[in-house]
């Protein structure tokens, strides 16, 4: 997410938490002037005592710009010069994100958004969820949709968000999505409490409205291959890329689903199928 700025940005990455979350020791470490990016991974709560460590940064004089693409449903919980929100991670929609906080400068110009490949990205998508629901996904939508993610890195300036994700958002009942949501994690940790080899991770409060539940267990990997058998499909957190062999890599992280898409009996049945599968294992 970062390499396109290497060369305009210099940034280095701090240690997190064994539960991804900063560190208060690392934040303190921060110089004023310095900027650091504070995200809430998974739509999780940030401890008390890294909100009042990023407090202190910011009274020390550094930048705190914050990224709440997982808990778009609530204003972060610590404060913060800057935040951006990327919407299509949560929402039904392919493009557009929010920028909060005072800027300095006039916002940027802004460049066309070409609607008709935000059309054509929808309906490559419509047909690549529907072949996923019969099992019969070969994977050829990929090159499509990789397609879009080029053309959006061909634009120079930003574009305002499409007329089509618009008028989705404006249809959109948050505090409905954000009920279920809310209902939705809070039974299925209540059931993931009960079964040994997962341990949620810390941090998920009835404050904000989570994206996944986030869990600890051995192999992510092989769960969430057990897991898209029984037509559950949890978020792949990436495989470690060969040229960063010697780099600490986490693969004991599984994300599963909550979202507005479901209900209390999709919580029962992931739940059920995570306890089979570590069971019988
Ligand atoms: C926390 C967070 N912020 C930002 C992004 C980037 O969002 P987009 O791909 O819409 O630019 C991602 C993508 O996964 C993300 O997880």
């Amino acid at each position: 997410m970062l390499e396109p700025f290497e060369a305009v940005i210099d940034f280095t990455f701090y240690e997190m938490t064994w539960d991804l979350q900063p560190g208060p020791e690392e934040l303190s470490r921060i110089g004023a002037g310095e900027s650091v990016l504070i995200c809430d991974y998974f739509g999780r709560s940030v401890p008390s005592s890294t909100s009042l460590a990023i407090e202190e940064a910011r009274s020390r004089g550094v930048v705190v710009l914050s990224d709440t693409t997982h808990s778009p449903f609530t204003p972060p919980t610590w404060s913060f010069d800057l935040a951006i929100i990327s919407l299509r991670k949560t929402l039904p929609i392919h493009d557009g994100a929010i920028l909060v906080g005072a800027l300095a400068h006039p916002p940027p110009e802004f460049e066309a958004v070409d609607e008709s490949r935000i059309a054509a990205r929808e309906a490559m998508a419509a047909r690549k969820a529907s072949l996923v629901a019969a099992g019969t996904d070969s994977g050829d939508e990929a090159a499509g949709l990789r397609d879009f993610e080029n053309y959006l890195q061909t634009l120079d300036k930003p574009t305002a968000m499409s007329r089509k994700s618009r008028s989705i958002i404006d249809a959109l009942n948050f505090e409905i999505i954000a009920n279920r949501r809310r209902a939705n994690a809070d039974e299925l940790l209540n059931r993931v409490e009960q079964i040994n080899a997962v341990r949620a991770l810390p941090d998920y409060s009835r404050t904000i409205v989570p994206a996944f539940i986030t869990c600890q267990v051995s192999d992510a990997r092989t769960v969430q291959q057990a897991l898209s058998k029984q037509g559950i499909f949890c978020p792949v957190h990436w495989p470690r890329p060969d040229q960063l062999a010697a780099t600490p890599w986490r693969n004991d992280l599984i994300s599963l689903p909550i979202d507005h898409r479901y209900d209390r009996d999709d919580m029962v049945r992931i739940s059920s199928a995570l306890q089979h599968h570590l069971e019988d294992a």
